[in-house]
């Protein structure tokens, strides 16, 4: 093997992708680790302007962002995302199932309770990170199966992998939803040469939860929660996404990856930390 090779595995120069949720966070990292490499993206968002501004950031760097108005939570509108995508590039190789909120808190916060937790907030918050993948998955599936080729890659969470005190009780289940549907997914297109992966997410510095910037206080109870003992930039999923984009991981499908400096690694908070027990 030419001693180039490993290296060029993980190109993506020419790649045509489609990633939800670009305006921010790590939708955008992985976006422009992708746009880095010579790939065009399509960006989806709810967030018009914040995808207007990322595309004319990258105009100056010389990369290319297609802006796309989308909200994951209506099927016509993602499969309207990946129509651009194919009228626009002529195929997509690879979709990013990113887009997601916390709206909803853990049970310490007072009102979220399982008694109390609103069944309306519940509702709001499957129809993104839940039923958004699967109309991400079912749109990218439909540009896929007829090129015989693709990878998807589903933004999950650590918290869809176990408890987690700190975050609320429809976040958790629609991350452990779209760890099995990536699963499903990916036994149904392997046969198309279609590969579908999930990473999980521990705690990273983006806008999420309503987060504009994050303070020193914010993040402490993340960091006591990693072993790493600090919070992620959103850049540090860039290498990740890279390999799971790119022919670098050819033989990796059905497959779900912490990123989570190692939380998920150390054991859970002491029960004492979670407050009164009879
Ligand atoms: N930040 C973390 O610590 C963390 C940890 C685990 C998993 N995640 C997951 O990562 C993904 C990205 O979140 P982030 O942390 O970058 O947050 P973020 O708020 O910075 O970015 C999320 C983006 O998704 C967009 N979005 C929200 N609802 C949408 C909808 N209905 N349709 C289309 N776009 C929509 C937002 O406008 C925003 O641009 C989410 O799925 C989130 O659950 C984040």
């Amino acid at each position: 093997m030419a001693e180039h090779e490993p290296r060029a595995r993980w190109d993506v120069e020419g790649y045509r992708v489609v990633v939800t949720g670009a305006a921010s966070g790590l939708g955008r990292a992985m976006a422009e680790a992708m746009a880095a490499g010579g790939a065009t993206v399509v960006g989806g968002d709810v967030d018009q302007a914040g995808l207007e501004a990322v595309a004319a950031e990258w105009q100056q760097r010389g990369w290319r962002l297609i802006p796309v108005p989308c909200d994951v939570a209506d099927l016509e509108s993602v499969q309207r995302l990946f129509d651009r995508a194919v009228e626009a590039l002529g195929g997509v190789d690879v979709a990013f199932a990113n887009a997601g909120v916390a709206w909803d808190r853990g049970f310490l916060t007072p009102g979220f309770g399982i008694e109390e937790f609103p069944i309306e907030l519940w509702h709001r918050v499957m129809s993104v990170n839940l039923h958004g993948v699967f109309h991400t998955l079912k749109a990218a599936a439909r540009v896929m199966k007829p090129q015989r080729r693709g990878s998807i890659i589903v933004t999950a969470s650590t918290a869809g992998l176990r408890s987690e005190p700190m975050v609320g009780y429809g976040y958790i289940t629609a991350k452990a939803g779209v760890i099995n549907l990536t699963k499903q997914a990916a036994l149904e297109l392997a046969g198309y040469g279609i590969r579908v992966n999930a990473i999980a997410p521990g705690p990273f510095k983006t806008h999420i939860g309503g987060h504009q910037a994050w303070k020193p206080e914010d993040e402490e109870p993340w960091r006591d929660a990693v072993l790493l003992q600090r919070m992620a930039d959103p850049s540090e999923i860039q290498g990740l996404a890279l390999f799971l984009a790119s022919s670098a991981s050819s033989f990796v499908t059905g497959a779900v990856f912490p990123i989570d400096g190692g939380a998920t690694a150390l054991s859970q908070l002491p029960a004492r930390s979670l407050g009164p027990r009879t």
